[in-house]
């Protein structure tokens, strides 16, 4: 069955009788006029029909355990919408920590992950009641120890560790290779076992941890993955007598940004996941892990878009046509970081135009500011509202302040009702951190 993340566009994307687009409900056109551009549009049902997809391609694995990756996208909003759904959270910093706990959101469903957590987060985790740890490196157990200890508490941790798996993605976003920053490597694992018995009593193993990459299309890196884990697991019960129960796949899972994506479906993965899983578990004599899977992408890409407001435009004499718009690097970064490429469409009325070759540019005071290079659309008028797909995912949150441009809005869409999720930021608010020390107001006469 064909899932969200098959689809450039939100499941409820249509053109109305006006001939604008229209996401949940919602004309984009109207929703630009009511909220200003640069605005970012989630459509509730693409998200809830993803988590949906999750669970019932999960249903005949009873020990399962589904967690958002907050990291690509976090509100208060997305994380309530989590918990109805019985999501739990992979957190990954103390800001991260903070949103979830102050949404109200059970701690006890969240795991907190990352390859450099401070005392002060760690700290701040157990005060939470987050109880379970992806521990990435030695330097982190020692401190994550004395911490549970000065909490007189036991905490859960699971290894994170590298399975030795490339995918073929992004450089950048490749994580399960052994020369990455992430994780102990596997001959790393006894020193811990032995750590774990003779120093550091606050500290209970649960499991392993492993994340491959992210924008995966392919089904078979993640069976070897589970293989390694599951391999692991026995090598450990036999060496150590300890059978760790928990095992965490990480997330990765592709969505479909331009057409030339062919990312797989919810079912197909799960099926292969526990594929593997029965059959490894069968291979290594050892019972089915709790499983884990920490998806973030395909569950809240797909569902974004951002609307733009076409401004100037200049053609370069014998070259390339360039319309600019209202925002750019600084509200999706994806473009200029990692070569990220998107489709566009015009959001108003655009019947009757010619196409033509166009490149997207941003505001920015940067020439790498490009939003889409070289595509085809109908010619673009001043004014025109630009709709990019699948900007759901990693755009808002990897948005920035830079040229002092402020972070955009965002809205939930549902049924023809649109709410603010993420208010506009405000010149006040931009400002709002400086601090001018008194020196700097004194003049010459003081
Ligand atoms: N678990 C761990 C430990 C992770 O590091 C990540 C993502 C995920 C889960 C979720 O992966 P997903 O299902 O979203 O692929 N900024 C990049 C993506 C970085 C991914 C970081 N880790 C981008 O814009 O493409």
């Amino acid at each position: 069955m064909k899932t969200a993340n098959q689809s450039i566009k939100p499941v409820t994307t249509k053109i109305n009788e006006k001939g604008n687009i229209e996401i949940g409900g919602c004309d984009l056109t109207e929703l630009a006029d009511k909220y200003g551009t640069p605005l970012y549009i989630y459509d509730e049902a693409t998200i809830r029909s993803v988590l949906n997809d999750y669970k019932k391609a999960f249903k005949n694995y009873p020990k399962m355990n589904m967690m958002f990756a907050a990291k690509a996208f976090m509100t208060k909003a997305i994380c309530k919408i989590m918990q109805q759904e019985n999501f739990g959270l992979d957190l990954c910093s103390g800001g991260e920590i903070y949103t979830a706990k102050s949404s109200g959101f059970d701690m006890s469903k969240t795991l907190f992950n990352g390859n450099n957590k401070s005392y002060d987060e760690i700290n701040y985790a157990i005060e939470c009641g987050i109880e379970r740890f992806s521990v990435d490196n030695f330097f982190e157990l020692a401190l994550l120890n004395n911490c549970a200890k000065s909490h007189n508490k036991k905490v859960k941790i699971l290894l994170r560790i590298t399975p030795g798996i490339e995918c073929h993605t992004h450089e950048y976003i490749q994580t399960g290779h052994l020369d990455s920053k992430f994780g102990f490597d596997l001959s790393q694992t006894d020193e811990v076992l032995e750590l774990l018995k003779d120093e550091y009593s606050n500290l209970e193993l649960a499991g392993l941890h492993a994340h491959i990459g992210s924008q995966i299309f392919e089904k078979q890196v993640y069976y070897d993955e589970i293989g390694v884990i599951l391999k692991e697991i026995k090598r450990i019960k036999d060496k150590f007598g300890i059978t760790l129960k928990e095992a965490n796949i990480g997330g990765g899972l592709g969505i479909k940004y331009t057409k030339d994506d062919k990312p797989i479906s919810i079912y197909e993965i799960a099926e292969v996941i526990i594929k593997s899983v029965e059959e490894h578990t069968k291979k290594y004599e050892l019972e089915e892990p709790v499983l884990y899977i920490e998806p973030g992408r395909s569950i809240v890409g797909t569902a974004g878009v951002t609307i733009y407001t076409a401004g100037s435009s200049k053609q370069v004499p014998n070259g390339r046509k360039y319309r600019a718009v209202d925002g750019g690097m600084s509200d999706n970064a994806r473009p200029s970081l990692y070569q990220a490429e998107y489709t566009v469409e015009i959001a108003n009325n655009a019947n009757g135009r010619n196409n033509e070759i166009v490149t997207i540019a941003g505001k920015h005071c940067e020439s790498g500011d490009i939003l889409a290079k070289d595509i085809e659309l109908p010619e673009i008028y001043e004014g025109d509202i630009l709709c990019f797909y699948t900007t759901g995912a990693y755009g808002y949150s990897m948005s920035s302040n830079y040229n002092r441009v402020l972070r955009p809005s965002a809205l939930l869409v549902n049924n023809g009702k649109s709410d603010i999720i993420i208010n506009r930021q405000t010149y006040e608010q931009l400002c709002e951190s400086d601090v001018v020390p008194a020196r700097l107001n004194k003049t010459a006469d003081d």
